[in-house]
């Protein structure tokens, strides 16, 4: 154990004084949309002329660049007192693929938290009043971070309507307790979910529906097709509504 302070811990929280709020995306099961529903929700809240700042947290494997269609060897942060996101559709991105350039990168624990606490300590969020965290599953280093030094942090738990994955929705909602703000449902069919599973989640946070699009995937990496389909209603309707509520209080 070394008994050495961390300077970049002091850093963290002045970085991010002047975010007025800090949405994370997370969910214990992986592929129920985290990282979709986040991105479309960075764009939409842009597009409502908030400043956004969208930070990739899925340090081994991230993907909100390739959903943005960015290439890291054209598109850079800016050095300068720190690193300037670079603005992608009006939104602020800051992502390990600036730095691992896309490269495979196996991490153990230690090496997931140096890499988060070397991001948070480093990035501007100039102009930022959201920050929106697309995290990678589960209850690992990763969350353990932005549990332990943004501890303002409100959590949008995102779950597919299998039984498997609302009971781990539920789990993760009771580690996070009152930070949860809302819950979603992505990928929504009637014909799948039993209703009576929701209840638990309901009565913890507003429970909101997206259903399955099909122009999904042909839409990545073009922001604008992706603001443009009918999930992006949804999304715009239900999660940037309120998120735009919680800037308001
Ligand atoms: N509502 C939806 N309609 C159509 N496709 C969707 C929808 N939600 C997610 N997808 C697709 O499902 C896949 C998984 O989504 P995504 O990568 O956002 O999940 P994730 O929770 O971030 O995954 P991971 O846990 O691995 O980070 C992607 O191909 C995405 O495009
Ligand atoms: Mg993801």
């Amino acid at each position: 154990m070394s008994y050495l302070a961390d300077p970049r811990l002091d850093a963290i929280p002045k970085r991010l004084e002047d975010v007025k709020v800090v949405v994370a995306f997370v969910s214990s099961k992986g592929g129920v949309g985290k990282t979709l529903v986040s991105t479309l929700t960075s764009l939409l809240l842009s597009r409502r002329g908030v400043g956004v700042g969208l930070l990739d947290l899925d340090v081994t494997n991230p993907t909100v660049h390739t959903l943005l269609g960015v290439d890291p060897e054209k598109v850079r942060p800016l050095e300068e007192m720190g690193v300037v996101p670079p603005e992608v559709f009006g939104v602020r991105l800051m992502s390990p693929v600036f730095f691992t350039m896309g490269k495979p990168s196996p991490l153990r624990g230690e090496s997931v938290s140096s890499a988060i606490r070397e991001m948070l300590s480093i990035t501007r969020w100039t102009g930022v009043d959201a920050l929106i965290i697309d995290t990678p599953p589960g209850m690992g280093d990763e969350l353990l971070e932005v549990l332990t030094y943004i501890r303002r942090f409100r959590a949008i738990v995102v779950t597919t309507p299998s039984i498997l994955a609302i009971e781990s929705a539920a789990r993760i909602a009771d580690v996070l307790g009152h930070r949860v703000e809302a819950v979603v449902l992505n990928m929504f069919s009637s014909r799948v979910v039993q209703l009576s599973r929701l209840a638990v989640l309901k009565s913890l946070a507003p429970v909101y529906t997206l259903s399955y699009d099909s122009e999904v995937e042909e839409s990545i990496g073009c922001p604008e097709k992706l603001t443009s389909i009918r999930l992006s209603r949804e999304v715009d309707e239900q999660i940037v509504n309120h998120i735009a509520k919680l800037m308001a209080v």
